[in-house]
């Protein structure tokens, strides 16, 4: 029996729906509409794109939304100033500052010049340790590996003492969804292993998982042969294979193949993430719901 697909465009929309009934009551009860400011500096076509998307799902879900659009040559002083200034806005409760910024620009100063508490991203020194600490202590999740364990707990997977095997540890999917994973609580309580380019034997701990996470940005990684059967298995490789004509516009548009080979896999796995449609739909949904949970912690 082929495995479940979850479909990330149809839970995002969930969550999304979910949002919007949140920001209408946070309207009616507060007078507080959720407010998120995306700075883009210069003219990059993907984060152009990335951009358009998260204003346009803001401004669906009923936000104060704002896109800061600055030069390419900004200079750093005026674009720490530019954070700064968005620090002090009480409209504002999320501020993300899309990346990656010009050479001439030091990235890390200008994250960590983000007011931690508007810090939507999660990328702020301060937000990871509280990653790090867990319970009481954590605020906002990072939105890709937030949607992740939605992905796995909307999906009906145990988390609770599942052996979890992440593949990759980048600082944006594999470390925080390690340590999303393995916190104490609903959705997690997982035993977590994390698999990497110096691990021996990759494969052998990719089939002990029941959970499999793959964030190694390498196109077809995972063989179907590594995966245990019944398994979930998120694959959150978005990797450009070649070009093909789109069938509606006529236009060449990117192949985008995971890092699991799906084909073959889903014949073993209980349930699996495609690509194009499984991970990638819910990072901006995450964002969206960093941004209401912001607003909402701003409310005295
Ligand atoms: N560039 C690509 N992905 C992201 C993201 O998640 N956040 C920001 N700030 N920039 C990005």
């Amino acid at each position: 029996m082929g495995a479940k697909i979850i479909s990330g465009t149809e839970i995002a929309a969930q969550i999304r729906e979910e949002l919007k009934q949140e920001v209408v009551l946070m309207k009616e009860e507060h007078g507080l509409v959720p407010g998120l400011v995306t700075i883009l500096v210069g003219k990059n076509p993907a984060s152009v794109s990335y951009v358009t998307g998260k204003q346009k799902t803001a401004h669906e879900l009923g936000f104060y939304s704002m896109q800061d659009d600055q030069p390419e040559d900004i200079s750093e002083a005026d674009l720490l100033a530019l954070v700064d200034k968005y620090n002090k806005d009480p409209k504002v409760h999320g501020i993300l500052v899309q990346l990656p910024l010009p050479k001439h620009i030091n990235e890390k100063k200008v994250l960590n010049a983000i007011d931690p508490d508007k810090d939507v991203d999660c990328f702020h020194p301060v937000n990871v340790g509280r990653l790090v600490i867990g319970g009481e202590e954590a605020r906002f999740k990072p939105c890709t590996p937030a949607g992740i364990q939605e992905l796995i707990v909307r999906s009906g997977f145990e988390t609770s003492g599942a052996e979890v095997v992440v593949v990759g540890r980048s600082n944006i999917v594999g470390k925080p969804i390690a340590l999303i994973m393995m916190q104490k609580g609903k959705g997690a309580n997982s035993t977590v292993t994390v698999v990497h380019t110096g691990s021996k034997s990759m494969e052998a701990h990719c089939r002990r998982a029941d959970i499999l996470i793959v964030a190694a940005g390498v196109p077809g990684l995972v063989k179907p042969e590594w995966i245990k059967p019944g398994a979930c298995v998120i694959d959150v490789g978005v990797n450009r294979v070649g070009e093909k004509k789109s069938e509606k516009t006529g236009k060449m548009v990117p192949i985008l193949k995971g890092d699991v080979d799906f084909e073959a896999a889903k014949e073993i796995a209980g349930a699996i993430t495609p690509v194009p449609g499984g991970v990638g739909p819910m990072t901006i949904t995450m964002l969206m719901k960093n941004t209401v949970m912001s607003a909402k912690m701003s409310i005295k």
